[in-house]
């Protein structure tokens, strides 16, 4: 039998709930399957946590993740609390000193979930966002002068390292390879950002050379949002930086049907650290507490960790049980449904034990 020590991190708003909700598939899995165990622990770490304590988590809080296999999280953000402080406090830490360098968000149209692009249905639109996860827009550099003044200045610094451009590049080029279609779109903005954006170009013709079988190709980003939205069939993988991958992975989950379906994995390929898997959405404070929050994205996003962990064949089950059970249109009210989260746990936990 082969256990797996798990941090859960369900955090606030509607983490819990839709932490709760993959655990109990989770937990069907593991005795469907009978080969694994997954040996969870939770924290009780957010803004409840900062509220009295004055810290998002413990000081040692990495430390105390570090021995473990991978780390499922919920959302965090309150509506009383500035969200630089519960962000930066908490799941940029994980991410940046665990060096989660690349983060990996699927998005396809399930079935039964209706896309708002005319015509597009399942198999239409199935694509891999990879975001650089370490760098770019979100390093952290800059800083506030003249506070308060009309002279006032503000500096976000953009920062792109050879290594971390060509690791992140390397990454997307082999996913893209896994992949049936073997294609890959890399997205920039070297018109008007004419350093950080140039290098990336360029080490992405450098990298591509490892990857002859790989077909790919440049767009930039302000075309890519017109291009996902009037073409999605000719996307397969995409790699983009920090904060364009962001906006664009926002966008792909709202054309695959809700936010309350898209998952994301920040994983540090290298195996050195736990890896952290999240759905893309936040902590939701207009549906918190009233049992609609979707647990699809957790759901996928356990999958994620599944496959990461080695469980090939539970992650399958998993996302086959999902897709079973919004075929037929067991949804929550954000994809026109009218289930709760609990029931649908239930049902997929259901499909899971019926499962060949
Ligand atoms: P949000 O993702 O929490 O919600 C946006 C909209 O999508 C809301 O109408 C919400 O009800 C809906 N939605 C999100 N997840 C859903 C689900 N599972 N089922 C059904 N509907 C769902 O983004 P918002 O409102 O901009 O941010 C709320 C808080 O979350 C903020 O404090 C923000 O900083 C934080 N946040 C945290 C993230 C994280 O922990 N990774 C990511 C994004 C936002
Ligand atoms: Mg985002």
């Amino acid at each position: 039998m082969q256990h797996y020590k798990i941090a859960a991190i369900p955090a606030d708003g509607i983490g819990p709930e839709v932490i709760a909700a993959g655990l109990q598939a989770l937990e069907a899995l593991e005795r469907r399957e009978g080969t694994f165990k997954l040996d969870v622990t939770m924290f009780d770490w957010g803004s409840d946590h900062y509220k009295k304590h004055g810290v998002m988590m413990p000081a040692d809080g990495p430390d105390r993740l570090k021995g473990f296999d991978a780390i499922f999280f919920g959302a965090v953000g309150a509506p009383d609390v500035p969200d630089h402080i519960t962000l930066w406090g908490l799941r940029l830490p994980i991410c940046q000193g665990f060096d989660q360098y690349a983060n990996v968000r699927p998005t396809k149209v399930l079935p039964g979930i209706a896309s708002p692009l005319a015509g597009v249905g399942p198999g239409d639109l199935d694509w891999v966002i990879v975001r650089e996860n370490s760098e770019g827009e979100y390093s952290g550099i800059g800083g506030r002068a003249h506070r308060g003044h009309p002279e006032e200045v503000g500096t976000e610094v953009a920062i792109f390292t050879r290594t971390g451009v060509t690791r992140i590049m390397r990454y997307a080029f082999k996913l893209a390879q896994s992949r049936p279609r073997k294609l890959l779109t890399v997205v920039t903005k070297s018109n008007a950002q004419r350093h950080g954006m140039v290098m990336w170009d360029e080490i992405a013709a450098e990298v591509a050379q490892e990857f002859p079988d790989v077909t790919w190709d440049k767009m930039l980003v302000d075309a890519m949002t017109a291009r996902m939205t009037l073409k999605p069939r000719s996307l397969d993988t995409i790699v983009a930086t920090n904060l364009h991958a962001d906006i664009l992975s926002d966008l792909a989950g709202a054309l695959a049907g809700s936010l309350g379906v898209a998952p994301t994995a920040n994983i540090d390929p290298e195996r050195r650290y736990p890896s952290m898997f999240e759905p893309i959405h936040g902590s939701a404070f207009d549906i918190t507490g009233k049992g609609i929050a979707n647990p699809v994205a957790t759901f996928w996003t356990a999958a994620q960790m599944l496959a990461h962990l080695g469980e090939a064949a539970a992650a399958a089950r998993l996302m086959q049980a999902v897709e079973a059970v919004t075929g037929a249109g067991i949804l929550t009210p954000d994809v026109g449904g009218k289930a709760t989260t609990q029931e649908v746990t239930d049902v997929v936990c259901e499909a899971i034990r019926r499962s060949n």
